[in-house]
């Protein structure tokens, strides 16, 4: 299982220092959370687009963007020359069958493509999609900020995607985002995801090397 460290809460001064430890901790993936103030509340998207900028700089460990946001193109624009591994949206802020699929392709021209889905949303709305995308974002809290607790009712979706992803013989990778830490990452592990998304429980230990290990034990 990959860790993807959310670097919403890293605060300016030390952001360069930072995001050195968790280099040497040896993430998987930084998690750029772009929030809009529209399709969520908080406006993120000054700030990690210049973290996006500030990493290429500082390491190779790739960029997984994590679009909160209505107009996804605008912001597929924004971040594609930061070169992420994966670009994701909300299917919430698209809905439509033949958008969505328009912005698949788009996005494919730059990287991997991922949807995401609220917690309220059920996970069927995905299954059209799979064939086509390389990522399912589980959103185990609801998007827009950070420090919030797992909620639990989430983890059966986790459980049915990934029956419907093998029962398929696909191989749509699932990551879970939101409230992940110590207590609950073993039962995600076991629910299918291959991605945990984690922040605050990351952010503030003291030691990010040890804290990487125990949530990949
Ligand atoms: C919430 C973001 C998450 C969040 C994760 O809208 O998408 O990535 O920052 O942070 P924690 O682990 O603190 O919930
Ligand atoms: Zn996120």
């Amino acid at each position: 299982m990959e860790i993807s460290a959310s670097i919403l809460s890293v605060n300016e001064e030390e952001s360069v220092h930072t995001f050195y430890r968790l280099e040497i901790a040896k993430v998987d993936y930084f998690h750029i959370d772009v929030m809009d103030g529209r399709f969520v509340e908080k406006d993120s998207q000054e700030n990690m687009k210049k973290y996006a900028d500030n990493l290429k700089n500082i390491t190779n460990i790739p960029l997984d963007v994590h679009l909160m946001v209505e107009d996804v193109k605008k912001y597929v624009d924004i971040f594609s020359p930061n070169e992420p591994r994966c670009i994701t949206f909300h299917y919430e802020a698209v809905k439509d069958k033949e958008k969505i699929m328009e912005l698949i392709n788009y996005i494919k021209q730059y990287s991997k493509v991922g949807i995401s889905v609220k917690p309220e949303t059920n996970i069927e709305v995905v299954y059209d999609f799979l064939p086509f995308i390389h990522n399912v974002l589980i959103m185990t809290v609801e998007p827009g900020s950070g420090g919030q607790e797992l909620i639990p009712e989430t983890i059966e979706k986790i459980k049915t995607l990934k029956k419907y992803i093998l029962d398929n013989n696909l191989d749509t990778e699932i990551e879970a985002d939101g409230g992940i830490n110590l207590s609950n990452i073993n039962e995600l592990k076991n629910a299918g995801i291959d991605i945990a998304v984690v922040g605050t429980a990351l952010i503030e230990a003291k030691d990010y090397k040890y804290m990487v290990n125990k949530l990949k034990e």
